[in-house]
């Protein structure tokens, strides 16, 4: 692949030289400024990976795009109403049109590069519940919040569910860029929680075969005083039966002694 990218990568170089002089005369200028600033940007459009490519080569002398090459029409275009004259001289020139055409396989030799770590990037979102008893509007409402963490690509879809019903009024923050080609968002549902209910967080993504979901139920005092219960056990059982087995190792030592 990278010996079809070479050929249009050298025509390219040898335009750029040739097409400084040319945008130079086009400026109508006896010779170029000691100071210029010549641009060019190919810029590669992609419909289905590489099925169908558009390259839109553009060239800028300083700031001011004079013209560009676009290969869905298969020749230069004039942005500056100064290039006319030359742009319609070099578009007569088939060999000189079909050699840009050929740039369009740095396109897809570029693609077969990038692909790999942006179009199929793939990093699957870290997705967890917050609650927050602290609601200004109301004392007895819980916020919940759906956190979504550090995914790629940014196409994502969260919804919350209360007992398998969704819950159409749910705020969210704006998508944020982490800065490391990673995501982030969180999804919020103001409610009242009431025992034995169900909330869930479902989350679609590209990284996932199908939506993944967390789930969060309100804890009521009985069941928070029972856990307490349960911890206090365990410790007491602990501490009693660690005593139990030092007395017992003890005795037994003094009866092989
Ligand atoms: C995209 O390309 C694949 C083959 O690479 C083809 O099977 C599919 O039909 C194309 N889709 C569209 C929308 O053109
Ligand atoms: C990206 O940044 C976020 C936030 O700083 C961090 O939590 C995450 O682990 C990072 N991910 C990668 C893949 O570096």
């Amino acid at each position: 692949m990278g010996g079809s990218g070479t050929a249009p990568l050298a025509f390219w170089g040898l335009l750029l030289g040739m097409l400084v002089v040319f945008a130079s005369e086009g400026l109508g200028m006896e010779e170029p400024p000691e100071h210029f600033l010549y641009q060019a940007k190919g810029e590669c459009h992609f419909f289905n990976g590489t099925q169908q490519v558009r390259l839109i080569d553009r060239h800028f002398f300083d700031r001011q795009e004079l013209f560009c090459f676009d290969s869905d029409r298969g020749k230069v275009v004039a942005v500056a109403e100064m290039m006319e004259s030359d742009v319609k001289r070099w578009n007569q020139d088939k060999v000189f049109l079909r050699n840009w055409m050929a740039v369009v396989d740095i396109c897809r030799y570029y693609y077969g590069i990038y692909e790999p770590f942006s179009q199929a990037r793939r990093v699957q979102p870290k997705v967890k519940i917050t609650p927050t008893d602290k609601v200004e509007s109301s004392p007895h409402n819980t916020l919940l919040i759906c956190t979504v963490g550090s995914f790629f690509p940014a196409g994502i879809e969260i919804k919350w569910f209360r007992n398998g019903k969704e819950e159409p009024k749910v705020w969210s923050t704006d998508l944020i860029r982490n800065g490391n080609w990673t995501f982030h968002i969180e999804v919020m549902l103001e409610t009242t929680p009431e025992r034995g209910d169900v909330y869930t967080c479902q989350v679609e993504h590209a990284s996932f075969e199908g939506p993944i979901t967390v789930q969060w139920e309100p804890q009521s005092d009985s069941a928070r005083s029972k856990m307490w219960t349960g911890i206090v056990g365990i410790v007491l059982g602990l501490v009693f039966g660690a005593t139990g087995l030092a007395l017992y190792l003890k005795n037994k030592k003094g009866l092989i002694s």
